[in-house]
């Protein structure tokens, strides 16, 4: 039941539409936060590399010799041009302009005619360090020196994911067209967020996944950072989303939010774990990235055909019946007589709750260095 003194209203309509937000979002969150970089098995041997960046922000990571994984801002010391693209295996970073080279632990190997020219000393031509870190087998980058690492910034996440979804472990990188997906929808990051952490649209909104998925019984927890909610399934074979087969495939719904813009989850259906990032690319638009994990081996000879079905119904309907009302909420931040939003927190009945938005959104005005209602209600 909501209590009278709990705060219901919303992120202000400025937060997304506001240029300036946008700019303030890049520094103290993207650029301070862990974001996705590869799965390990892309970096199985020493020398494989991985280009990739956060908000235009160039980096790739590498296995070195000692098999330590690191990673390195995308750019030469000497003057600037980009060191690697794509992915692949090497023994030395070579930049391709004027050939200077470097070990895969930074530091520079060699430059023509080094004995001759009045050069820096070698040790301070290095590549520029950038944090990594890992989360079951995904790997991360932060541009912040000093970010706590992930064990302690998502506290408990991966031990809960383990216990909840005890299988993937095991799982790897998925072969079929589904495995990396990308969308990219006109709106707000954050509309695109709050709309996976809320389940009130879902009965009228989703009517084949509200058929597949109890959304009456769901749970969440919410966490430091992080936020984790359970949809348990109505065990139906024949649903009105896609076929299940009840012997070998997950029923429930598993979905970790892991701040700023991560998530993670496993669906009903042929064993899967799904990671997503929402990279905004502008005020009002934004990518929303996910790479697919399966079991290494098929549970049964019809998982492939279902793991389809699956993709297509993900792809067909139920994202179409969000990038619905995503772009109409866009569209409403910036009428004039809407200022602010509200939140339904109710308790009791969790499908009808909209906390762990509220959660996401008290989480972000305090990285965001804004006061959070509920932290000057506690100061109050
Ligand atoms: S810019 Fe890389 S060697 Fe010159
Ligand atoms: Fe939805």
């Amino acid at each position: 039941m909501t209590q009278p003194d709990e705060n219901l209203r919303a992120l202000a309509a400025d937060y997304y539409i506001s240029p300036e937000v946008f700019a303030e979002e890049r520094e103290k969150l993207f650029f301070k936060c862990w974001q996705y970089a590869c799965h390990i098995s892309e970096l199985a041997e020493p020398g494989d590399y991985v280009a990739t960046s956060i908000q235009g922000q160039n980096v790739f990571v590498v296995r070195d010799q000692d098999h330590e994984i690191r990673a390195y801002y995308n750019i030469c010391p000497h003057r600037g041009h980009k060191l690697v693209e794509g992915s692949g295996q090497t023994r030395a970073i070579v930049c391709p302009y004027h050939h200077w080279s470097f070990s895969l632990d930074g530091s520079l190997r060699h430059m023509r005619k080094r004995e001759t020219s009045a050069v820096p000393a070698q040790k301070e031509v290095c590549l520029k360090v950038v944090r990594v870190d890992r989360l079951l087998d995904f790997i991360f980058i932060n541009l912040d020196p000093d970010a706590l690492p992930i064990a302690e910034f998502w506290p408990g996440i991966e031990a809960q994911v383990r216990e909840k979804c005890p299988k993937v472990g095991s799982y790897v990188l998925g072969e079929t067209a589904a495995a990396i997906h990308e969308v990219d929808v006109a709106a707000n990051w954050k509309i695109q967020i709050d709309n996976y952490l809320e389940c009130q649209h879902c009965r009228h909104g989703h009517i084949s996944f509200s058929d597949m998925l109890d959304i009456n019984n769901q749970t969440y927890e919410l966490t430091k950072n992080a936020a984790y909610n359970f949809i348990p399934g109505n065990r139906k074979a024949d649903n009105l989303a896609y076929p299940l087969d009840l012997e070998h495939d997950e029923t429930d719904l598993h979905f970790w939010f892991l701040f700023p813009n991560i998530g993670i989850s496993q669906f009903a259906g042929p064993g899967n774990l799904t990671l997503f990032q929402w990279n905004p690319i502008g005020t009002d638009r934004g990518l929303r990235w996910s790479i697919n994990l399966e079991p290494p081996e098929p549970t049964d000879p019809g998982m492939r055909a279902r793991q389809e079905k699956r993709a297509i119904w993900g792809r067909d309907v139920l994202q179409p019946e969000d990038i619905s009302f995503l772009l109409s909420v866009q569209e409403g931040m910036s009428q004039r007589c809407f200022d602010q939003g509200w939140y339904i927190v109710d308790w009791e009945n969790i499908e009808f709750s909209e906390a762990m938005m509220r959660h996401f959104h008290n989480t972000y005005l305090e990285h965001m260095g804004r006061t959070s209602p509920a932290a000057a209600q506690a100061a109050e």
